[in-house]
């Protein structure tokens, strides 16, 4: 059980993989809110870093903190505080989440008998417990994503990352899991591309784009700037506009302003995650 609040505190963090190339080209940051977001687009680094904060791949500068222990000279220790959920992780076909759970727990070091009272637990209270004895291969994307989420429910760790836990879901089996994340306790750290997920679940959101954090801030502070607005797009030549990707030009407008732009032959969009990356100078094309 949580007994004090815990920080990740990460200092000019930079990995390089093998082939030379550097998927966090120095990241500063201190995660002290009970759930932090990590938004960004596809190669943005966010798993590499998930990585590197739970102690499954060593970074090649910088240090990391979580809760005072080194991710380098503690791992030990971190590892028995934390539990990590990957971006790919699926459960095995044949298995119920029962089974799921117990092996997960006893793998830690509970009990068989504590491991059946802690399944049996979280399955109840993440509404898993009438699918708790069906192979997992039967079960909805939501639901097995779920049997995750109860694992990690189980575990009573202090700190818990989520990479990428709705990614491919359909929209309702996505709130099914995000309900699932607010029961969790501990402390919270999950990547995601989604804004409406960051906005759901997290007040601190860091946004990463090629390695690097670009922003950071509360959804609401992001999305400030945006307030009464929208995004005009037109695909010509000879349009002149602030922000170009691609053959479209963009524009961001005032509500009041859309139905000229529609005369004008601009399509008008709500602003979505896009728009902050684009306003930062990032080619959402690439
Ligand atoms: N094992 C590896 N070896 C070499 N390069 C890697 C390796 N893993 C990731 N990369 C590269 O590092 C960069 C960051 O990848 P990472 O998986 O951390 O991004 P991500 O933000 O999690 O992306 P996604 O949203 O697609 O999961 C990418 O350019 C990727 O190609
Ligand atoms: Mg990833």
């Amino acid at each position: 059980m949580l007994k004090y609040w815990c920080m990740i505190s990460i200092k000019n963090l930079k990995k390089r993989y093998d082939d030379g190339n550097f998927a966090i080209r120095g990241i500063s940051a201190d995660f002290d809110k009970r759930l932090t977001t990590v938004i960004g687009r596809n190669g943005a680094g966010k798993t590499t870093m998930m990585r590197i904060l739970s102690t499954q791949l060593l970074q090649s500068s910088g240090t990391v903190e979580i809760d005072g222990l080194d991710n380098v000279k503690d791992a030990k220790e971190i590892r028995k505080r934390i539990v990590s959920i990957p971006q790919e992780a699926s459960p095995i076909g044949y298995l119920t989440p029962m089974e799921h759970l117990k092996m997960y727990l006893c793998a830690r070091g509970m009990s068989l008998k504590d491991a059946g009272i802690e399944a049996s637990k979280a399955l109840r209270e993440l509404e898993l417990w009438h699918a708790r004895d069906t192979p997992s291969d039967m079960l909805s994307g939501g639901m097995k994503r779920k049997i995750f989420v109860a694992m990690a429910l189980a575990a009573n760790a202090d700190t818990i990352f989520l990479d990428e836990p709705t990614t491919g879901l359909d929209p309702l089996s996505r709130i099914e899991v995000w309900s699932a994340i607010k029961r969790l306790r501990g402390n919270i750290v999950l990547t995601t591309h989604y804004m409406e997920e960051a906005a759901e679940l997290s007040e601190a959101v860091v946004m990463v784009e090629s390695g690097k954090i670009i922003a950071t801030g509360t959804i609401k502070s992001l999305l400030s700037k945006f307030k009464g607005m929208a995004r005009a797009e037109i695909t010509s030549s000879s349009a002149k506009a602030k922000y170009t990707i691609g053959n479209t030009k963009i524009e961001y407008i005032k509500l009041k302003e859309a139905e000229s732009y529609v005369k004008n032959g601009y399509a008008i969009k709500p602003i979505t995650l896009d728009d902050l990356f684009i306003m930062r100078g990032v080619n959402i094309e690439s």
